[in-house]
């Protein structure tokens, strides 16, 4: 078995490797993104294990966070996933990094954690010194189609009722880049990099505005473009609880419908806020988990 940098060319095949391997995660629709896209903070390093001609195994790190690991089910147990994992974990030590975390890159990830019943993989990452780190985080699913609180109606009426306020409520144009301006101002992190990712053609952001000012905005297929994944969404602090919130998840979970039966909505915030917007129907947890080098 030979470990060696992924190439653009071998993207076939590592979607395959995903599609195949990982179970618990949509990893396969989004591979180009996971395996070569740019994260907040620089470009990923990808490799690929080959067992003669057959890439068998892919993985990727971004910074200090392994973006994904995934090894043929046919290839496992014979050392293809351990020598990856020590690919990544060297080159991230090299480059000075004090930890490695499991998937959960602000901006660019494929969840935010080891899905809680992925034991085999959690326990796998803790025999070689990966420990659980904090609160698990937690997903949701809610429904989009044939669910009567997410209806283009219902949407309609609620930015109606924030436009009576005074708001205007429209969807984002291509490459707003005064809108990533106030986000980085107002909320920072990685919100502007995922926010400017979702306002590329086709746009899946929705704002409010009074007087000309952003008051708020919500964004879909941001990070995970093409799963419908819910995220990120704010509120500046004097125009809460106003209704802006609601209106643009409903503006977002409508724009999903076209695609997909249910919105993943990531690391959620306050639960109840969707719960009573739009209704939920699954839960999911994720675990933290992290290698120290130190
Ligand atoms: C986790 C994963 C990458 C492991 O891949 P793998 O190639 O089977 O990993 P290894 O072969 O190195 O290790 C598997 C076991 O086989 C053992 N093994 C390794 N070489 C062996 C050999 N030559 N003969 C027999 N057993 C061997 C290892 O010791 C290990 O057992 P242990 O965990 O009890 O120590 C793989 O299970 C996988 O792809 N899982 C799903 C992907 C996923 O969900 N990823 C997370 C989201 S990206």
């Amino acid at each position: 078995m030979r470990v060696r940098p992924l190439e653009r060319a071998d993207l076939p095949a590592a979607t395959a490797i995903l599609a195949a391997a990982c179970a618990f995660d949509r990893a396969a629709v989004v591979a180009d993104e996971k395996l070569f896209g740019r994260g907040p903070v620089g470009d990923p390093r990808a490799w690929g294990a080959w067992e003669g001609e057959a890439l068998v195994g892919v993985a990727a790190i971004c910074a200090r966070y392994l973006r994904v690991l995934a090894v043929m089910p046919a290839a496992r147990a014979r050392g293809v996933g351990s020598a990856l994992l020590a690919t990544c974990e060297t080159a991230a030590r090299e480059a000075g990094e004090p930890r490695l975390r499991a998937l959960d890159q602000p901006g660019n990830y494929l969840a935010p954690g080891i899905d809680v019943g992925n034991h085999e993989v959690i326990t796998w990452l803790e025999k070689r010194d990966w420990v659980r780190d904090g609160e698990p985080r937690a997903n949701l699913w809610i429904a989009v189609r044939d669910n009567p609180r997410v209806t283009k109606a219902r949407a309609e009426a609620l930015a109606e009722a924030v436009r009576e306020q005074g708001y205007d409520v429209r969807r984002a144009r291509v490459d707003e880049t005064a809108l990533v301006d106030a986000v980085a101002k107002e909320f920072g992190g990685a919100w502007p990099f995922e926010l400017a990712a979702a306002l590329q053609d086709p746009v899946g952001v929705h704002v409010a505005l009074h007087e000309g000012a952003y008051c708020a905005f919500a964004a879909h297929d941001g990070n995970n473009r093409g799963l419908g994944w819910f995220g990120p969404t704010g509120t500046w602090p004097a125009h809460r609880g106003k209704g802006l919130g609601e209106a643009l998840l409903l503006a977002c979970l409508v724009d999903v419908a076209e695609h997909h039966e249910r919105c993943e909505v990531a690391w959620i915030g306050p639960r109840p806020f969707y719960e009573k917007a739009a209704g939920l129907v699954e839960d999911r947890a994720f675990v933290a988990m992290i290698k120290r080098f130190t």
